[in-house]
This record gives C-alpha cells, sequence and structure tokens, in this order.
C-alpha cells in the first residue's frame, strides 16, 4: 500500500511530483493573454481529451502539436511545475488546462479577455475512474476499497476537494460568454457536434472536413496509441499502465459496474444534498 505526502495548498491536497509552492506561486503571477484558451476540469472528466482537441481546434487542424510534443508540454496545467519550463516555447494562441477551482485563478486571468471551455462528467463515472488512476498512479494514495474511496471522494478528502465545490465555483462566474461549458457525455455522444460547437465559440471556422479530421485523431482509440498522449513516455513507477491505463475505458455509464444500490443511494443523496440550492442544469440524472 503506497502512502504519500501531498502539498497542502489553501485547502486543497496535491501531490509534489507534480505542483510545489513555487509553482503555485508562479501560477498566482501567470500573465495570462487575452489569447489563452483555458480547458478547466475536476481531475478525471475528460482533461486530456480536451488537452488533445483544442490546439487543433485553434490551429485549424495541424496534427503537429499531437504528434510531436508530449501532451503535458504541448498544453501545460497552470499549477503544475512544468509550465515555468515551457512557457516560452507556447505559441499563440495558447492554450493551458487546470484544475484549480475558479477562487484560486490567479488576478491577471480575471483581467484578460482569456477564454474557458469547462468541461464537466458525471461524477459516478468520475469516481471510478478517479479509483482505477489512484491505483495506477505511484504518486497517489492507495485508493482502498472502492467503499472507502467512495467515502473519501464524498468528504472531499481527494486531490482538488470536492466534486460539487469545483463544479460550483465555475458556475458562479462574472466570466459571462468567456465560457462554455461542455460535457464529457456530450463529447462520447457527437464528438464533431462537441467540435463544431467549440469552433464557433472560439471563432476558429473551422470547416466540416476539418472537424472530422480532429474528430479521428481525438478518438479514445488514436489517442490509446499515440505515445504523445497516452502517457507512456512516464516512467513505470509514476504511471503503471498494467495495473491501469490512463485511457482505461474511455464510456458513459461504467460506474453502473461497480456501484452497489446503497453505493448509489449514499452518493446521490450526498450530491444532491450539496446541489440543493442550485439552478444549473445538469445533464444526466443523479439517480
Ligand atoms: P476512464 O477512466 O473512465 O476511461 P482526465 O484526463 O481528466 O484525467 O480524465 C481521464 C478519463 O478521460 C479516462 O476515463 C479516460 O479514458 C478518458 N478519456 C481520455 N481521452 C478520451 C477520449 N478520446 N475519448 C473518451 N474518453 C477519453
Amino acid at each position: 500500500m503506497s502512502s504519500c505526502e501531498y502539498i497542502q495548498y489553501r485547502g486543497i491536497d496535491l501531490p509534489p511530483v507534480a505542483h510545489s509552492m513555487e509553482s503555485l506561486e508562479y501560477a498566482q503571477n501567470f500573465s495570462v493573454e487575452d489569447t489563452d484558451v483555458f480547458a478547466v476540469t475536476y481531475p478525471k472528466s475528460g482533461t486530456i481529451w480536451m488537452q488533445e482537441i483544442l490546439p487543433l481546434v485553434l490551429n485549424g487542424g495541424d496534427l503537429t502539436p499531437i504528434h510531436t510534443i508530449p501532451n503535458w508540454d504541448r498544453v501545460p496545467w497552470l499549477e503544475e511545475k512544468r509550465l515555468a519550463m515551457v512557457v516560452d516555447q507556447l505559441t499563440s494562441p495558447r492554450a493551458l488546462v487546470t484544475h484549480f477551482p475558479y477562487h484560486l485563478m490567479p488576478p491577471s486571468f480575471h483581467a484578460s479577455k482569456a477564454k474557458v471551455v469547462y468541461v464537466m462528467r458525471n461524477p459516478k463515472d468520475v469516481m471510478v475512474s478517479s479509483y482505477y488512476f489512484h491505483q495506477m498512479a505511484g504518486f497517489l494514495n492507495d485508493p482502498g476499497t472502492f467503499d472507502e474511496f467512495m467515502a473519501k471522494f464524498l468528504e472531499g478528502k481527494v486531490l482538488f476537494g470536492k466534486w460539487t465545490d469545483h463544479v460550483k465555483s465555475w458556475r458562479h462566474t462574472e466570466l459571462g460568454d468567456r465560457i462554455m461549458y461542455i460535457t464529457y457525455e456530450e463529447m462520447v455522444q457527437d464528438l464533431p457536434a462537441a467540435l463544431r460547437s467549440l469552433s464557433d465559440f472560439l471563432g476558429s471556422n473551422l470547416s466540416e472536413e476539418v472537424i472530422q479530421k480532429i474528430a479521428e485523431h481525438c478518438s479514445f482509440k488514436t489517442m490509446k496509441v499515440n505515445s504523445m498522449s497516452n502517457f507512456s513516455l512516464v516512467p513505470k513507477v509514476l504511471m503503471d499502465s498494467d495495473k491501469s491505463p490512463f485511457l482505461r475505458k474511455g464510456v458513459v455509464g461504467d460506474w453502473k459496474n461497480h456501484f452497489s444500490s446503497e453505493q448509489l443511494a449514499r452518493f446521490t443523496s450526498v450530491i444532491r444534498q450539496e446541489l440543493e440550492n442550485e439552478s444549473f442544469p445538469l445533464p444526466w440524472s443523479l439517480d
């Protein structure tokens, strides 16, 4: 059983392999540009998928970046150590990802016109994906049993805190038309349609031919064998795909293979209660 020391930063736990107090301070002082685009997610909601998509939508479908640059350098995480090392190599318009809740975004983000694509996923599938991720990632605490991990997830004793807090924080912003909400489920159901919405939001004006090309190169099947995107370049001690691959199943509703009826009732009741006074639409039933 592995046990890891996390960094505590403003109420959230982070693994030191990718984060440091310096990287978090760097993020706070980061100069966001008006043309920047952020993919924002709670972990395991489709981060690396949007990370694959964004540069292609921004560059008109040129596949060079996804074939030549590992995803963590191509579209770096705002909060991670790598950003400072690669920032000078990023070309405008820059794409970045972050798991920060809204209130941790840097001051320059709020002063800018940078856009946000917020990807949300059914929390039950998020939890299942996270459970397997904790098994394969050597830099994360062993998740324990599924039941134990569910308790931690619902209490927010996992990376980046509670799912409900994250979702709520990004629903209550003053970003207006600078933010677009999309779900993992919509992307699974019809990726070309999701790409058309993204193209409109980002003003990319992509042709149907380019939309189809991007959809093909960002499919689960293609990403799974792309060494620049599937984390196979990471040492096994940090990510062990024999335990569980990062690109694991890529489907909607895998929770049905994992939740007992008692667990479903517990999970639903906590999430429902925490979203009680919220008016934003959920694209799936909580039951
Ligand atoms: P599963 O574990 O359910 O398979 P994140 O990037 O936020 O860590 O999310 C990882 C999840 O997104 C994993 O879910 C992974 O398989 C899924 N994913 C990544 N790329 C995908 C794609 N092209 N199509 C569908 N799912 C994808």
